[in-house]
């Protein structure tokens, strides 16, 4: 498997994959791969000759230092994961800090038409502004056909697609659904620094997601909203730092439903140290 360090050994990678028309997917992660990024890169494998995985914690969408710092880095132990799905087919970018911004480690200000106002970036100063920041540099070094995002990080993903529409960008960007654990956790890097009391009460947030979609053929969004905030009143594990009913577009908190819109809940909880999101698509 080629693992490339720098932006002009992948150039170089590029250049010959080009010159025979070969089709690349993209997917892009910090790391510390878990099945839930499998998911992804298989499926970029049945829609791509070749997929490009790139491992980069990106500094710039650390709102908390922190987090940044204990943020899990297992660069060997990926490649090995990584090896068991493809030998020939992937490869792995994984730059250090200076590759990606030389000396100026920065994010861009992005307008994503205010969809980098709500929920995250509401609670996290300037994430969405890293995030746009190092995928439109990974989409310039890497320049796939298609890029593969997971549906965890829905706003994220909305936000994506928004940074392509807005700055043309030739790639096409494809949705993935969410991977989760037998126990209905949603798969993600920093589940596995959960602590074992909280990994075992972590299955209530999907459990509560999905009995808010239950209850919203007939009940309101504020009504649900209510009833949730409560449900985490009575955990003593898991503290609730938001729950939203938001239209899928716009990512706006819903005032009165309408069987035209698309609507998800998303939900971000403190399980002690460790911070987590998911969402539910709810019609
Ligand atoms: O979802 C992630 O893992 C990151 O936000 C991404 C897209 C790899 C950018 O650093």
């Amino acid at each position: 498997m080629q693992v490339a360090n720098t932006k002009e050994h992948i150039a170089n990678l590029i250049l010959d994959l080009r010159k025979t028309n070969t089709s690349i997917g993209f997917v892009p992660t910090m790391g510390a791969l878990h099945e839930g990024h499998l998911s992804l890169i298989n499926k970029a494998l049945q829609e791509n000759e070749v997929v490009f995985v790139s491992i980069f914690v990106n500094p710039t969408q650390f709102e908390n230092k922190k987090d940044l710092k204990n943020y899990p880095r297992t660069l060997n132990r990926d490649i090995e994961l990584l090896k068991t799905v493809s030998k020939t087919r992937i490869f792995v970018y994984a730059p250090s800090v200076e590759d990606i911004y030389i000396k100026n480690v920065r994010s861009i200000r992005f307008n994503f038409d205010g969809l980098e106002n709500e929920m995250e970036g509401e609670f996290r100063d300037g994430h969405f502004d890293g995030v746009g920041t190092i995928v439109k540099r990974l989409f310039e070094i890497i320049t796939p056909d298609k890029a593969y995002f997971g549906e965890k990080d829905f706003q994220q993903l909305q936000i994506i697609r928004k940074l392509v529409e807005k700055n043309n960008l030739p790639v096409k960007i494809i949705g993935c659904k969410i991977h989760r654990e037998p126990s209905g956790l949603a798969m993600s890097s920093r589940n596995e620094r959960l602590s074992p009391e909280h990994k075992a009460a972590s299955p209530f947030i999907y459990k509560t997601l999905q009995a808010a979609k239950k209850k919203f053929g007939t009940k309101s969004a504020t009504k649900i909203t209510a009833w949730v905030k409560k449900q985490f009143e009575n955990n003593e594990l898991l503290v609730l730092e938001y729950f939203i009913i938001a239209d899928t577009d716009t990512l706006k908190p819903v005032k009165r439903k309408s069987h035209l819109k698309k609507y998800r809940a998303f939900i971000a909880v403190h399980a002690g140290e460790i911070r987590l999101i998911d969402n539910i698509a709810l019609n």
